[in-house]
């Protein structure tokens, strides 16, 4: 148990209770209610210190991935650090926007940006939008002209690249929706050379998400490389290169992660000599770890060979598990003498049999009314959260050192 911190460096048990930061979680599951996410901000600040510091010869412009938690306290925590931001939609930009991001360090992404989005973006001024095909910049074109506005472009490639992650979050494959295929992008460089409100500044590139090994990064790093090499020797000017976010973290002891250093400076040998402005998108690696779940054992429901240890946070706060079979780790609040007992799954109260979090946990047996954390789940966990059974939204705390601010916007 006393591996915990390889999760979350701010959570540790002292006298055998958890502790969030200095916050005793057995207090704040009683104060708040369960299920209750609860987030460590050092834990986000640390990441995002770690990240930058990695690299030694560029400086990258780190803008945070929205999408995987939209709170207020995490967009004001990162835009005062001085990150930009890459959102996905008018509800994310004009979020950031009012929560003190500059909108010179906003990037627009995404596959379905609407006509009424893509307004709001030029209008607003923002650093770039990354287009996703020639339909979309024919779009962009004609509300540029409209508006006579310029704006600044980065057109995401897809590379066809495996990133050897869950099918349901690889995105660089060509069967994938995502991006533009890389033969097709000399000649939307040349279609708008001319152009004087449509600026191609450069490509962007994302492959997936819960990246757990450098390999799929270094071949799409090397086949855009190569890509703007071509460009640059029959005369585009190529200064931005966004290489998206993706990288992984620890959800169980089974997981690989990459390691940090080593990912930075594989960017910087492939393209620290290119003079490129470098744009990171990271989400998940900035707040996945920062977060966990507190969660009450409603009851212990026995079994003909496993019990079925119900908890009171289920698919609507947590929805990996039942999206992509993500294996969270789960650990008690307090720890207590372990009885033998059956295995038992670790089940939500939702009427989904996808409702289930470990299946058969061994060695270790929960009882009506203990608290347990949900490891892990500062990404992809909230913003994905629903009413469905119509239950309550569940609350959200932030906590830095002893102090604790609730915030559920
Ligand atoms: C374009 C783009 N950038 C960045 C991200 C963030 O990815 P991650 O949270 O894995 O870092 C995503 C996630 O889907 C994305 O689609």
């Amino acid at each position: 148990m006393n591996k915990v911190s390889e999760y979350n460096q701010y959570l540790n048990y002292k006298n055998n209770k958890l502790f969030l930061e200095n916050i005793s979680l057995l207090h704040v599951a009683t104060k708040f209610y369960t299920p209750l996410y609860c987030y460590s901000i050092s834990q986000m600040e640390d990441n995002y210190r770690i990240l930058k510091n990695s690299f030694k010869k560029i400086k990258p412009l780190i803008c945070y991935a929205l999408k995987a938690n939209f709170n207020k306290e995490i967009i004001k925590t990162f835009s005062a650090l001085g990150l930009g931001v890459d959102v996905v939609s008018s509800g994310e930009l004009k979020k950031s926007l009012s929560n003190g991001f500059d909108k010179n360090k906003i990037v627009f992404s995404g596959v379905g940006k609407t006509t009424q989005e893509i307004e709001i973006a030029i209008k607003k001024k923002i650093k770039q939008i990354n287009v996703e095909s020639i339909e979309e910049l024919e779009e962009i074109n004609f509300l540029c002209k409209k508006l006579r506005r310029k704006i600044n472009i980065c057109l995401r490639v897809n590379p066809n690249i495996d990133a050897g992650t869950h099918e349901k979050i690889s995105t660089g494959r060509s069967e994938d929706k995502f991006g533009i295929p890389d033969e097709n992008i000399q000649g939307i460089f040349e279609k708008y050379k001319e152009n004087k409100l449509i600026n191609i500044i450069g490509l962007s590139i994302h492959i997936g998400s819960q990246i757990e090994t450098l390999e799929p990064f270094k071949r799409a790093f090397k086949r855009i490389k190569g890509i703007i090499l071509n460009l640059r020797a029959i005369g585009f000017k190529v200064s931005c290169l966004d290489l998206g976010g993706g990288v992984g973290i620890k959800y169980n002891e089974k997981n690989k992660i990459i390691n940090i250093k080593s990912y930075a400076k594989l960017i910087e040998e492939i393209f620290s000599n290119l003079g490129l402005e470098i744009i990171l998108e990271p989400g998940r690696y900035l707040v996945g770890s920062s977060g966990i779940i507190v969660s009450r054992v409603i009851r212990v429901k026995e079994g003909i060979d496993k019990n079925f240890t119900i908890i009171d946070a289920g698919m609507d706060n947590l929805i990996r598990p039942a999206l992509y079979g993500a294996i969270h780790k789960i650990i008690p609040v307090k720890i207590s003498k372990i009885k033998k007992d059956k295995p038992s799954d670790i089940v939500g109260p939702i009427c989904e049999t996808s409702d289930i979090f470990i299946n058969k946990l061994k060695n270790h047996s929960f009882k009506k009314d203990d608290l347990v954390a949900i490891l892990s789940t500062g990404a992809y966990s909230s913003c994905m959260a629903s009413r469905y059974n119509l239950r309550e939204k569940a609350n959200e705390i932030f906590i830095k050192k002893e102090k604790i601010n609730i915030s559920n916007k």
